[in-house]
């Protein structure tokens, strides 16, 4: 440990031997093939499937390919920061314990508090955006939610008659996050096994997406391929491109949950660079080629509805590929949330065994070994958001959260590779510094398409983070106590 001022740090040695210590008291039942479908498991959900089609009619147009393939190269230069990140630190704290390393204890939580964005309001957006493809599912069955009960309060909503009312609450969005809290306390081994199949579904449903698609596509609705601005700021043209990036960028978030079950690896000096950057590039290939075919199927003008694949799929005639399609958004979405849960509640479990959080974040159950007191907490609060909140607030607040915590890790990257030049590093981010400062320019290139009451709300959000950890942190924390143990997992 370092002086005791705010900038405490912990030393990656300490970091290194207390994952160590902990390791055998989580299970090591995660290969390079669950881990690299944990990382599609997360990534791969309301991005693609939802908001894909806004982002193009509004911002893009055709030229949505090329915000992807932004959104890609910006999440490659944090990738590549994260895998080296991962495979030196291999604990579960995720941006959170590299930060405790490099910017300290007072950042560390920051970063911590910041994660909750990314991970619990992550988990509560998805959840607003599969109790939409539910209620259309349902319909398609003849089940008919009734509109006021699946939305957030205040919002208006259409009824079957036409009429329009306020909607009450968002009972589908609550409910799922409900029913995988459950699967996640039962066990990580059990949900992985079904996250590896949910994978493979909705894996197969974007590549018949693409592949069937692909015949009918009519190339004259790539011209324009950048629409002429309309003379707004991020409405097509080049800056629609780049507002089109920050919208998508949400498409992306998830490849760094990965990091979080460094422990539970079986080898996670191997399998955390190949998790972490096997997941990114496919689904970027898979995103780009979505991209293409769907605005070749559908003028970029008629997307801006809330199942665009869906729609796409309509062009093509096959109404039974149709409810395939959302069957397969909807194990997507289902994967995004359960990897957001778990993550959630692997990072409070780390915070908490530094003394930055209540014990009961770390108590583990005696045969389930999962966090459940955590992760019943986690899943009450955010079953309680996405019950109430709407999904455009949440999903603003999870991109720049998510951003936020990226600048961090690159960042880290930089200043670990001077402050502990020789701790080994299985693998290396090449061409250091720059890589790393291309992640943080391009980081802050995506924030900067973000709406001012955005930056607000997080700072808002921070602030209140900044007091919790005065009132609380600092009092309890390990590395400021010598005196107190490292919680131990229990
Ligand atoms: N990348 C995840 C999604 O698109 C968060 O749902």
């Amino acid at each position: 440990m370092a002086e005791q001022g705010l900038m405490t740090r912990k030393s990656v040695d300490d970091i290194v031997k207390s994952g160590e210590a902990d390791g055998h008291k989580l299970s090591k039942t995660l290969g390079p093939f669950s881990i690299t479908a944990m990382g599609i498991g997360a990534i791969i959900g309301a991005g693609i499937f939802v908001l894909t089609g806004t982002a193009a009619a509004q911002y893009a147009g055709p030229s949505i390919m090329l915000s992807f393939i932004l959104g890609g190269v910006v999440c490659g230069f944090v990738g590549l920061c994260y895998a080296e990140l991962a495979a030196m630190l291999p604990v579960c704290g995720s941006s959170y314990t590299y930060t405790y390393a490099t910017l300290g204890e007072v950042f560390a939580w920051m970063i911590g508090w910041d994660l909750i964005l990314e991970y619990a309001m992550g988990a509560a957006t998805v959840a607003v955006g599969w109790s939409g493809y539910v209620v259309s599912i349902l319909r398609n069955f003849g089940i008919v939610i009734p509109p006021t009960l699946a939305a957030a309060p205040g919002t208006d909503v259409t009824l079957m008659d036409g009429s329009t009312a306020t909607a009450i609450v968002n009972l589908p969005a609550a409910l799922i996050i409900a029913a995988i809290t459950t699967l996640l306390v039962l066990g990580t081994k059990e949900s992985a096994r079904l996250n590896n199949i949910m994978v493979a579904i909705k894996l197969v449903v974007v590549v018949a997406f693409i592949g069937v698609g692909a015949f009918f596509v009519d190339t004259s609705h790539w011209h324009p391929f950048i629409p002429e601005s309309t003379g707004e700021y991020g409405h097509y043209g080049l800056s629609g491109i780049l507002r089109g990036s920050a919208v998508v960028f949400f498409a992306f978030i998830g490849f760094d949950a990965v990091s979080t079950a460094a422990q539970e690896a079986e080898a996670p000096q191997r399998d955390m660079p190949i998790g972490i950057l096997g997941s990114l590039v496919i689904c970027t290939l898979l995103y780009v080629a979505v991209a293409a075919v769907l605005t070749g199927l559908v003028p970029y003008d008629q997307l801006n509805v809330s199942d665009p694949i869906a729609k796409g799929v309509d062009v093509i005639g096959l109404t039974w590929f149709s409810i395939l399609v959302k069957i397969g958004a909807l194990t997507g979405l289902t994967t995004v949330i359960l990897v957001l849960l778990y993550g959630q509640s692997r990072i409070f479990l780390t915070m908490s065994q530094d003394g930055l959080l209540p014990r009961l974040f770390a108590h583990l159950h005696p045969t389930l070994n999962t966090p459940y007191r955590s992760q019943i907490l986690i899943g009450a609060l955010v079953a309680v958001v996405a019950a109430l909140v709407p999904i455009n607030i949440l999903g603003e607040m999870v991109s720049i959260g998510t951003l936020f915590a990226f600048i961090l890790v690159c960042g880290a990257v930089i200043y670990l590779r001077r402050s502990d030049a020789r701790v080994y590093r299985p693998f290396r981010v090449p061409g250091v510094p720059v890589v790393p400062i291309c992640g943080i320019l391009f980081c802050l290139l995506l924030m900067s398409g973000l709406p001012l009451f955005t930056w607000l709300r997080l700072i808002i959000w921070m602030a209140v983070g900044m007091a919790i950890y005065f009132l609380y942190g600092h009092r309890h924390s390990v590395l400021r106590h010598p005196e107190r143990e490292r919680v131990p997992l229990a």
